[in-house]
């Protein structure tokens, strides 16, 4: 039985306020600050960078986080590249593909600016850009997706779970079209890892880029990226620890992971992340899933009777509930949320405007629920926003 009671003990803030903003980023649980603070106080060293006991022992710790979030990810240690968030591992793959003028790629509106803006600016190199839509729930067809496919078209790039609506994408299908057609995906999982169980080796992407800081549950600045086949990418950065020789004028890359991680990564936050990433393997990831698709359900139904809210997306979502409040903008109805009953939601475009014009609005509230939120949470938010209407009739 899921003990949200006893998950929230490990979150002291969540005694403070209504933490309703989990997708833009999640609370880190104390093992895992614990982790971090240990670190500092016992064995604080550079990676992969010294023969003494500190430098091997944080080599050691950073290389066991690889080891735990790729057997979380079902991956393969070599193949699991740290970065400092997902926007970097996605600019990684941009800037490194072997990319020819006249490649094609097809993306779609529903895309987080992380997951469009490096492909786009490819379009001064000559590669080709198509923009697929989803329908108003933020659902893409998968076949509107391969209709969209040339003789040219190198990648697909999509969103996993918009971060927007919710909405969680049909990945198997639109891999196994890519696989028919010969095209490479990357999947952007900013807002599926930690919160709904991910097999990279079933699902047999070519890329997946995730958040340490999301639903990992581990702090800000850390990130992942996993590649299928490294020796498709050059290295975007190089400088230390990426070359294992370098000599007249020339120099030779290490295998992968570390000709992908330039210079001192943010080792405490990796090792953090390593330590959060075992405790949602604890908890169990199909468990957390139930949790926040239950909660999401909830509030998105009880919202949407009230009739002065707007809800937007479909009915089987991800944790996350995007709304309006007829006659109050987006940003107003956060700063009272938050003044009146210490609510934090998330207000504006979420990084994502064209996905939020085509909703034919300027910005969306955006609530979203993580592995320590409550039902009671739920009733606290219905009630604050229900409590606008004194404030709209
Ligand atoms: C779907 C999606 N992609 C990418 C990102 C960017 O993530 P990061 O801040 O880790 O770079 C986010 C952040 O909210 C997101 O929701």
């Amino acid at each position: 039985m899921y003990d949200v009671y006893a998950v929230r003990e490990d979150f002291p803030v969540l005694k403070e306020v209504v933490y309703l903003d989990s997708t833009a980023t999640t609370q880190t649980p104390v093992p895992a600050v614990e982790a971090m603070v240990e670190y500092f106080y016992r064995y604080a060293g550079n990676h992969g960078r010294g023969a003494h006991r500190l430098a091997r022992e944080t080599t050691n710790r950073y290389e066991d986080a690889r080891e735990t979030v790729a057997r979380f990810l079902n991956s393969d240690p070599s193949k699991t590249v740290f970065t400092k968030n997902t926007t970097e591992g996605i600019n990684l793959v941009a800037n490194s593909y072997p990319w020819e003028a006249g490649d094609h790629i097809v993306t779609t509106m529903l895309e987080h600016h992380s997951n469009l803006l490096p492909w786009l600016r490819l379009q001064k190199k000559g590669v080709k850009v198509t923009i697929v839509s989803p329908d108003r729930e933020g659902i893409i067809d998968p076949q509107i997706i391969e209709n969209a496919l040339t003789e040219s078209t190198k990648l697909i790039a999509v969103t996993h779970v918009s971060n927007v609506f919710g909405s969680v994408q049909d990945i198997s299908r639109i891999l196994k079209l890519a696989r028919k057609n010969g095209v490479k995906v990357l999947i952007d999982g900013a807002q599926s890892a930690g919160h709904m169980p991910v097999d990279l080796k079933a699902l047999g992407c070519d890329f997946f880029a995730t958040a340490g800081h999301k639903g990992l549950l581990g702090p800000q600045g850390t990130g992942v990226l996993y590649i299928k086949e490294p020796e498709m990418l050059d290295s975007a950065s190089v400088g230390g620890g990426t070359v294992s020789e370098v000599s007249g004028g020339e120099y030779t890359l290490e295998p992968s992971p570390a000709c992908f991680e330039s210079g001192t990564p943010n080792i405490p936050g990796v090792i953090g992340l390593g330590r959060a990433v075992e405790y949602v393997e604890k908890i169990g990831v199909s468990e957390i899933e139930k949790h926040e698709a239950e909660l999401s359900l909830q509030a998105a139904k009880r919202l949407s009777e009230l009739d002065h809210v707007e809800v937007y997306g479909p009915e089987n979502r991800a944790g996350i509930v995007p709304f309006n409040v007829t006659g109050l903008h987006a940003h107003d109805v956060a700063l009272i949320l938050d003044q009146t009953k210490k609510i934090c939601v998330r207000s504006g475009h979420h990084c994502a405007i064209p996905i939020t014009r085509f909703l034919e609005v300027e910005s969306t509230v955006r609530a979203s629920f993580a592995l320590y939120n409550t039902q009671e949470e739920v009733d606290v938010l219905v009630n604050a926003v229900n409590a606008l209407k004194a404030l709209v009739s």
